[in-house]
């Protein structure tokens, strides 16, 4: 109907930072709330679809029966999860701030203070966006995010290339009030032939309600 457009749609979104352990007690995270995402749950659930979003450790909740919400530590287990419910997918969404590099080894014990210097082995997660892309089906449709901090366009457009998508989100930390934690977010949505769409500042409901209809255009 109009008012459930995205009925029958199922949309995989991943949300949230991830959590790299350390040992016991430590791991290496970022400041991703897990808004935006939980923002893009929430207004694709409101059309309509059938929501799976694959979460890192956040203080956001949701109650839509729309949407089916698997929480995860690390960027593995994510991508094992979101893998689990990509075939189904019309819609797949990064809006996770996975961690790029993992510790090589996770202490079993909590590492005691001794040295003055203390070097961590650093070993590449894997990239899930670019994971479940690559295995894409005629019709998906992926949608990643670009946060950057300098040369942000031309950063974005390598990234949507190099990730074998259709279209991504641009947000910069350049600009007040967009990216992590808050509320509000600036985006640009920039797609696969390279046209770029400015948003102004708004609240992440509404940036979410714009990318959405961005994607719809050209599903
Ligand atoms: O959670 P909030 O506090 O609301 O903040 C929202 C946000 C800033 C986290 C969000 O809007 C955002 O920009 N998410 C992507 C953050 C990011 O890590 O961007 P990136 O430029 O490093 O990654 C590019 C794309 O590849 C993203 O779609 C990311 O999910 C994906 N990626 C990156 C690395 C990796 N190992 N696997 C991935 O899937």
């Amino acid at each position: 109907s109009s008012r459930l457009p995205w009925r029958g749609k199922n949309v995989l979104i991943t949300a949230g930072p991830t959590f790299e352990p350390i040992d016991p007690v430590r791991f290496i995270g970022n400041h991703s709330s897990g808004k935006m995402g939980f923002a893009l749950a929430h207004e694709a659930a409101q059309r309509g679809a059938a929501v799976t979003l694959v979460t890192g450790p956040t203080s956001q909740e949701t109650s839509h029966p729309g949407i089916q919400c698997l929480r995860v530590n690390t960027a593995q287990q994510m991508l094992d999860t979101a893998l689990e419910h990509l075939e189904a997918a019309d819609i797949v969404i990064g809006a996770a701030a996975v961690s790029d590099y993992r510790p090589a080894t996770v202490a079993d014990e909590k590492i005691k203070k001794s040295e003055d210097h203390l070097s961590l082995d650093l070993v590449k997660n894997p990239d899930i966006i670019h994971s479940l892309s690559k295995r894409r089906k005629p019709g998906q449709f992926f949608l990643g995010f670009a946060l950057e901090t300098e040369k942000e366009a031309e950063h974005a457009r390598a990234k949507l290339s190099r990730k074998g998508l259709d279209a991504i989100v641009l947000n910069s930390l350049r600009d007040k009030g967009a990216g992590f934690g808050g509320d509000t977010n600036k985006i640009s949505f920039i797609d696969k032939n390279s046209e770029l769409t400015p948003f102004a500042l708004k609240e992440k409901s509404e940036v979410a309600r714009d990318i959405l209809d961005e994607i719809d255009r050209r599903l």
